[in-house]
């Protein structure tokens, strides 16, 4: 397994460029599912999970090209043919978001056969929401052998009042919404712009969707859909992840190619810590104030501080002056990495679903262990200023949705390498 070396010190220094948000992409990509005709999409990021997802809809009968015309971030998919709709288990088991087949598989084949996803590092992950909302527009829904097979001839509009806020439930159902028969109006939908960036290219292959990015979203079915050309949002939590690394550091960087209006919460908060920030059009610098400043953190959904930098945070507080509680209240078991980060000399207690940061402790390298995707930044952001030479075991986790994570971060100043294991293998 593949390790990264890390060696603390250095403020990073320089411009560093933010990829196509991996969170689009995945319900991007599944949502060409939906027509025979041929979806392209811009700025997919080259991580493991876009390649899961490509053999997923290969698996099924389709055909995906990355790298479509020599453009690295371009691919093409086209579904002309699923003869097979069946996401396995093998594919499923590695990447939670494979859930986000079942809606567009049923509304465009009537059948679909998905694996039951497992339990998670990060809680458990159910997709009741999903299933709920799939029988309440006719599928009927069995499961047999780990397998959940869903049947409809066609799905009828619904209307569908989520219990709890979901976002890949809110894209499952918004896509299997447009090929349905009538209205659908879903409530107390997620707002987060991966779901508006889903809607912009259902809207662009011919859905009627009005309402997303708010808690309502109504949905017209309509009997086809066609192909269309999109272009993925930047990914706002690969840009959240390199502000803290320019704030952890004490470094001056230029984080290019985001989108400053999907990290307002996190702006606020690196604010408060007492970090100067400039926001451009598209673009956001981030420099050093002085001390770091300790401020809590609550997880909530979109527009909120989003779980998915609540690790990277946790490593931010473990260097700021005074005490930082921190809630997780999206997952529960969220703090793998707490563990991690106190043995490399970090004061943090749990209690529950809120972790207490005491800072500022200094930080000493360790080997330390990657637990899911999240979590290893935050141990990569611990290491950037810790005394010595951190080396992270299980890197794959990072790879599932970091983009040449550890050549950006040297293109500014960052002393990290990637290091096989002893066989060489990885
Ligand atoms: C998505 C993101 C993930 C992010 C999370 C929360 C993708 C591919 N992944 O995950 O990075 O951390 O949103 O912002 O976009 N729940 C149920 N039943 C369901 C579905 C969800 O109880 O059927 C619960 C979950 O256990 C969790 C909460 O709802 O407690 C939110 O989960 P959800 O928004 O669905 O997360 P994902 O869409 O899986």
């Amino acid at each position: 397994m593949e390790k990264f070396v890390v060696r603390g010190g250095n403020p990073l220094l320089g411009t560093i460029k933010v990829s196509g948000a991996k969170n689009s992409a995945l319900p991007c990509m599944a949502a060409a599912i939906l027509t025979e005709d041929e979806v392209i999409l811009e700025n997919i990021p080259q991580v493991n999970d876009i390649e899961t997802e490509r053999k997923l809809l290969t698996s099924m009968g389709a055909e995906v090209e990355l790298g479509y015309g020599r453009a690295q971030h371009r691919t093409r998919i086209k579904c002309a043919i699923l003869s097979d709709p069946v996401a396995k288990y093998e594919i499923v088991k590695t990447m939670r978001a494979s859930s986000l087949v079942l809606g567009p598989l049923i509304a465009r084949t009537g059948i679909a056969r998905v694996a039951m996803p497992g339990g998670c590092a990060i809680g458990g992950r159910p997709i009741d929401l999903h299933i709920n909302g799939l029988e309440a527009m006719g599928a009927t829904i069995t499961q047999d052998h780990g397998y959940l097979e869903a049947r409809a001839d066609r799905l009828k509009g619904a209307h569908i009042v989520f219990d709890k806020i979901t976002v890949t439930g809110t894209e499952d159902l918004l896509m299997a919404a447009t090929l349905a028969e009538g209205e659908s109006v879903f409530e107390n939908c997620a707002r987060e712009p991966e779901v508006t960036d889903l809607a912009a290219l259902l809207i662009a292959m011919g859905a009627k969707i009005e309402g997303a990015g708010t808690g309502t979203i109504r949905i017209q079915g309509v009997s086809r859909l066609h192909g269309a050309r999109h272009r993925i949002n930047p990914d706002r939590i690969e840009a959240g992840t390199f502000l803290i690394a320019g704030a952890i550091t004490g470094g001056d960087l230029n984080v290019d190619c985001c989108e400053p209006k999907h990290l307002g919460a996190l702006i606020t908060k690196l604010e408060q810590c007492g970090v100067k920030i400039d926001v451009g059009a598209d673009h956001v610098r981030v420099r050093s104030g002085g001390e770091l400043k300790a401020a809590d953190v609550t997880t909530e959904e979109y527009p909120g501080f989003p779980t998915d930098m609540q690790a990277q945070y946790m490593a931010l507080a473990t260097q700021a002056e005074g005490t930082s509680t921190v809630i997780e209240n999206i997952f529960e078991n969220r703090f793998m990495h707490v563990q991690e980060l106190i043995r490399m000399g970090a004061n943090i207690s749990i209690s529950g679903r809120t972790a207490t940061v005491r800072g500022k402790t200094p930080l000493q390298s360790a080997a330390v262990m990657c637990s899911d995707l999240r979590a290893s930044a935050s141990l990569v952001l611990a290491a950037l200023v810790a005394d010595g030479e951190t080396i992270l075991d299980r890197v794959y986790h990072l790879d599932r949705g970091y983009e040449h994570f550890e050549e950006k971060l040297r293109g500014v100043g960052a002393q990290i390498r990637r290091m096989g294991d002893v066989f060489g293998k990885k």
